[in-house]
Parts: C-alpha cells; sequence; structure tokens
C-alpha cells in the first residue's frame, strides 16, 4: 500500500510536464534531420561492413563528444565481496547481494548490487539488468534488502528529510521492477542504485565514479549519464566473471532518465543482447529537434550534471546539433531494441520517440532485420515492430506491468524462452 507521502511523491515524478512548453504537434517547427547513413564526408552507408567499420564509428564519436562525453577507457582495480545468497520471496528466487568496490589513484567507490534469479532456472538464467532511482531496497519489499549508504534524495514528503536512505522507502518503486512476474517468467534481476555511481544533483560529481580516474571534467568529458552507462557495463563484466546469468542473453533495461543512459551503455557496448527504453524522452530516444515538450535546454539547465559540457552549445540550438536520437538507437543495430512511450507522458514526447525508432530501423533494414515498419503511431497498447519494438501504453510516465508483459515477450522471441524445472 502507498501512504499518503509517497502517493504525493510518485503524483510529483510523473506528471505531464511543466507549463510553457511546446505540447502542440502543430507548433513543431520544421526540421531536417541527419541521415544516419550518409557519413561525415558525405558518402552513403550500403552493407552491414560500411556501417560497422566507418559510420557506426563516427556516429559513436559525435554523441561521445557533443552529448554524452568522453569516457576514460583506464582500468580500475575491482573487489568482489559478496553479501550474502538467501532464498527469498517465498521460495520463487534466490536473492544475491554483493558489492562491488573499485579503486583506482588512492580512491575507492562501491556500488550495491541486488539479484534475483529463479529458483527453476536450469543453469544460467538470462537475465534483466538496470539501475534503480532510489535504491535497491526500493525495487522490492523483500525486508532483507540492504540500505544504500550513499547519498538518497530527500523526500520531505515521506519524512526523509536528510541524504540517508530509511525502511520507510522499502518497495517504493516495486511496480517499476514487477520481480515475481519477470522471475516467474524465467528471467533474473540486476539491479543497482544511481546515486552509488553518480548522486543525481548538481554536485554529485565530488562522490560519484569519476574520481576514480579524474576531479575536473573538460568540456568533451562524460558526466552523470556517462558515469551511470560505465558502471552498466562494469557490472556487466562481473556477471560475465560469474556463473549466474548468460550474459548473451541479457536485456539492458532503463525507465527515463535511467532509460537515457542505457541507451547510451548500449550503444557503446555491444555485449548488451537486448537495449529497452521506458518513457527515456528528451536526451534519450525522443528527437531532439520536434522541440516538443523537454527541451534540450531544459534538460541542460535542470540536471546541468547530466551530460558532457559541450551538449550545452545546442540549448535552443537543436538544428545545429550534428546527431540525433534516431541515431543513438541505430548504434544499438543489429541487436533487439525496444522503445516505449506512455500517453500521458508528453513531457517525454512520445511521438518524437516513436519517430525515432522508426527512423532508425532504417538502419535495422541494412541487416536484413525488421525494425517499426507501421507508417503511423500505433493505437495505444498496440505493440509493434519485430527486431526493433514499440509501444505506446495508456496512462503516466511509469514503468508497468503492462510495459513488462511486452519486455518479457520481446526477450522469448529474441533469447529464446527461458528453460524452467517443472
Ligand atoms: C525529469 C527530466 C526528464 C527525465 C525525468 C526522469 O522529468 O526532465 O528528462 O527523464 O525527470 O528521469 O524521471
Amino acid at each position: 500500500m502507498l501512504t499518503a507521502a509517497l502517493l504525493q511523491i510518485a503524483m510529483e515524478q510523473t506528471s505531464a510536464g511543466p507549463d510553457g512548453f511546446n505540447y502542440d504537434e502543430s507548433k513543431v517547427p520544421a526540421y531536417t534531420l541527419p541521415d544516419a547513413l550518409t557519413c561525415v564526408d558525405g558518402s552513403k552507408v550500403a552493407t552491414p561492413t560500411q556501417w560497422q567499420s566507418k559510420r557506426r564509428a563516427e556516429l559513436l564519436k559525435l554523441f561521445t563528444e557533443q552529448v554524452y562525453g568522453r569516457t576514460p577507457s583506464a582500468a580500475v582495480t575491482v573487489k568482489e565481496e559478496l553479501v550474502e545468497t538467501a532464498p527469498a520471496l517465498n521460495g520463487l528466487a534466490t536473492r544475491k547481494q554483493l558489492r562491488l568496490v573499485f579503486e583506482r589513484n588512492g580512491v575507492t567507490r562501491h556500488i550495491d548490487v541486488l539479484m534475483y534469479f529463479p529458483v527453476k532456472a536450469t543453469g544460467r538464467v538470462p537475465a534483466f539488468l538496470g539501475l534503480n532511482f532510489h535504491g535497491n531496497h526500493t525495487v522490492s519489499a523483500d525486508p532483507a534488502i540492504r540500505l544504500p549508504d550513499t547519498w538518497v534524495e530527500p523526500k520531505p514528503a515521506a519524512g526523509l528529510t536528510n541524504n540517508r536512505a530509511t525502511d520507510k522507502m522499502r518497495g517504493f518503486e516495486a511496480s517499476l521492477w514487477q520481480v515475481e512476474k519477470v522471475i516467474a517468467r524465467g528471467y533474473g534481476v540486476v539491479t543497482a542504485y544511481r546515486g552509488d555511481i553518480f548522486p543525481d544533483h548538481p554536485d554529485g560529481l565530488a562522490e560519484s565514479v569519476i574520481p576514480l580516474f579524474q576531479n575536473e571534467l573538460a568540456p568533451g568529458d562524460w558526466n552523470a549519464m556517462g558515469a551511470w552507462a560505465w558502471a552498466l557495463s562494469r557490472i556487466y563484466d562481473h556477471l560475465e566473471r560469474g556463473r549466474d546469468v548468460d550474459t548473451h542473453r541479457l536485456a539492458l533495461i532503463g525507465h527515463s532518465r535511467l532509460g537515457k543512459a542505457a541507451l547510451w551503455a548500449g550503444a557503446q557496448d555491444e555485449r548488451f543482447g537486448i537495449v529497452i527504453s521506458n518513457n527515456s524522452g528528451e536526451g534519450g530516444a525522443a528527437l531532439a529537434r520536434r522541440c516538443f515538450g523537454e527541451t534540450t535546454k531544459r534538460v541542460n539547465t535542470s540536471f546541468p550534471h547530466w551530460f558532457c559540457g559541450n551538449f550545452k552549445q545546442y540549448n535552443d540550438k537543436e538544428a545545429s546539433m550534428p546527431v540525433d536520437a534516431h541515431e543513438l538507437l541505430a548504434l544499438i543495430a543489429p541487436r533487439p531494441l525496444y522503445v516505449a512511450s506512455a500517453a500521458e507522458d508528453l513531457w517525454a514526447d512520445p511521438k518524437g520517440e516513436f519517430l525515432s525508432a522508426k527512423i532508425a530501423s532504417e538502419v535495422y533494414a541494412l541487416f536484413g532485420k525488421k525494425g517499426v515498419e507501421v507508417a503511423e503511431q500505433p493505437s495505444v497498447n498496440t505493440p509493434v515492430g519485430v527486431d526493433v519494438g514499440y509501444h505506446i501504453r495508456t496512462g503516466i510516465h511509469d514503468v508497468t506491468a503492462y510495459d513488462w508483459e511486452q519486455y518479457l515477450d520481446f526477450a522469448d522471441r529474441h533469447f529464446g524462452k527461458p528453460n524452467l524445472k517443472k
């Protein structure tokens, strides 16, 4: 049950969007998108080899330098501290909690990873990996989940007035994760808290993972989005070393800002087998040039710590960006990609998310893959697409049981249904 205070928080997080922004389709400016299949030198990409050997690298460089910033490639020492392995969720799952400790240049940071695996699994399991907003303890009401000891966002309405996690928020995000449903379908769930990686406020840098590598940021350097994406790859490294997860069948999922981070992680790191963007909006799946709902200026102003310094030069100048969101999505090709919108989530520009998935599908076609081939945005609750999936569901900015059903079906189609013991 949500208390009134928690309901209030949920409402703050899901409102359609502030006033003073464009929510009128007739006011979307005329725009021309950069062509994903035309190289910087004007040559056309006609084969998967040309895409992989030339254009993909060009786009990755542009997104790195102009949008998300450069991520250092230096190695970091990682210690894996297993906290516990225990039966959980009424015997349906095994819960594993682990702390990844990173050390470099005399700096130490940790990321707590929470995992649930179905007890009926036979061998390594396919899994969903994603970051959570408010701490691992908010993903399920399971009382054994460790509270984060890093910065948490104050929530005065819920009595959280300092920056420390408390029991009050246990299970607060459970509906966004649907752990029991995912486990019943034979998949594992792996999650970590965004605040362990980069505390999500403009001064979060000092406590983030970035000081493992540097203390000052140049305009082309990574920031919170880059750090969150980096951490997803480090969690993948851990899973690859272990025996629980079939890392060839790992779906990366992210909601909203964490959907932007999931897309950026999936674009850079080709080991992620499926990438899912749930209502990621501006700086994620939505076309920036439409200037519908949240704008580049707004995201850079409200969240100056998310993108790289160079991205700010496109405030009110979306048309001059060398890239747009369809090219970020194309960087996932030919791996399966799912983009989801919500009808009342105008702030994230559902139509801009649809169009970007549809246009990115041209790159999938190059690989003989079938993306979103419908001419118009589908009606609500009508999923479309094969290798690029898309749906717009009824309701607000959120991750719901309906969204998860589509993601699980999509994973079954691409990874094969998980084998479960009878
Ligand atoms: C804000 C922000 C969005 C972001 C969202 C979220 O609304 O403007 O860009 O996606 O928060 O992460 O919930």
